[in-house]
């Protein structure tokens, strides 16, 4: 984080530039940034290489991708900016940082929404569903263009959480959005707030008791170095996002922007091969680590935060059809 802020400027005017020589000759290729805030062997990375070597091998005379993996260029907040202004053209993102630009997103932070892996993957790769999230886009100057899985969010701690009881009192790290600030006091806990990059140091200096987040996290973000045990209560199934900025895509000619839509579905399959292998792969690590993985009572941990949904409902009528949309996609299963 503080190295971002103080490369700040010199990434401003490092980024000013989108042009660059192309080696055999003069002519100019079209820079593409692409940002995301995980390591480079995560799945979103890797879905994220797919998308470039698509674009390359069928535009490479007119486009170089380059791909900025850690938050490199920022927190995921401040990207948004620059999706927006143009000079970033792509981002990862998760669902949860966008709802401060648009609550149809908050859809996905809805504890419990999704009652299995299986309907949620089905429902996020539908295209028609990021058509109905893309309402705004106008507005917001970014379309979301493919969906990555990150499976599920669970809790972790520096003690056992067992029960619900067990979260009382405590300090948790969520992701921004005031839909988590509900969940966490619904829960019993405290919700703190922070980017993903801040989360590590936080815990280590007991700024926070414990996080909620997927498996990997454990082991790309070493928070299992300090957080022992992890709760499997499942309670968000939070997809990560593609996004393309919107000034970026509309100069785009017609036949340009079907690769990249191509590209862009290329990303969200290698992104969920990568997914389903990598799992299971953490989970054993973060058990090397010293990390032991609990079951817990689901509907325990459902029936707190099951009143969420309405008082959601009703705060944002505009989510509806596409809470409707999930419903049917769990019926499905
Ligand atoms: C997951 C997700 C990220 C998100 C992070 C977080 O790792 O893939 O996009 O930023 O959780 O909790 O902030």
């Amino acid at each position: 984080m503080r190295i971002n802020k103080l490369f700040g400027t010199a990434l401003a005017v490092a980024l000013a530039s989108t042009l660059a020589l192309s080696g055999c000759g003069e002519q100019e290729k079209q820079l593409i940034r692409m940002s995301h805030s995980q390591i480079e062997t995560h799945p979103d990375h890797l879905g994220l290489v797919a998308f470039k070597n698509y674009v390359e091998s069928k535009l490479g005379d007119k486009f170089e991708i380059q791909i900025f993996p850690n938050a490199t260029l920022g927190a995921n907040e401040k990207v948004l900016e620059l999706i927006k202004q143009g000079s970033v053209q792509y981002l990862v993102v998760s669902t949860a940082n966008i709802e401060s630009f648009d609550p149809l997103y908050s859809l996905f932070s809805i504890p419990y929404i999704f009652t299995s892996e299986k309907a949620f993957e089905n429902f996020i790769t539908n295209p028609e569903i990021l058509e109905q999230l893309s309402v705004n886009s106008d507005k917001n100057g970014f379309y979301p263009v493919a969906s990555f899985t990150a499976g599920t969010r669970n809790f972790y701690a520096k003690t056992p959480i067992r029960s619900v009881s067990d979260i009382a009192g405590k300090k948790f790290r969520v992701q921004a959005g005031p839909t988590n600030v509900a969940m966490m006091q619904a829960f019993g806990g405290a919700a703190t707030p922070m980017s993903f990059g801040e989360v590590y140091s936080a815990l280590q200096q007991s700024v926070i008791d414990g996080a909620e987040n997927n498996e990997l996290a454990l082991t790309d973000q070493k928070h299992g170095e300090v957080c022992k045990y992890f709760s499997y209560d499942m309670h968000q199934m939070v997809p990560d996002l593609l996004v393309v900025s919107k000034k970026f895509y509309d100069g785009l000619s017609a036949d340009e922007q079907k690769v990249f839509d191509e590209a862009a579905k290329e990303a969200e399959k290698a992104e969920f091969a990568a997914w389903h292998k990598r799992v299971g792969e953490a989970k054993k690590q973060a058990e090397e680590m010293g990390v032991e993985f609990i079951n817990v009572d689901v509907n325990e941990f459902r029936n707190k935060v099951l009143p969420i949904h309405q008082e959601l409902l009703n705060k944002t009528p505009a989510l509806k059809p596409l809470y409707e949309a999930a419903e049917q996609a769990n019926q499905a299963q």
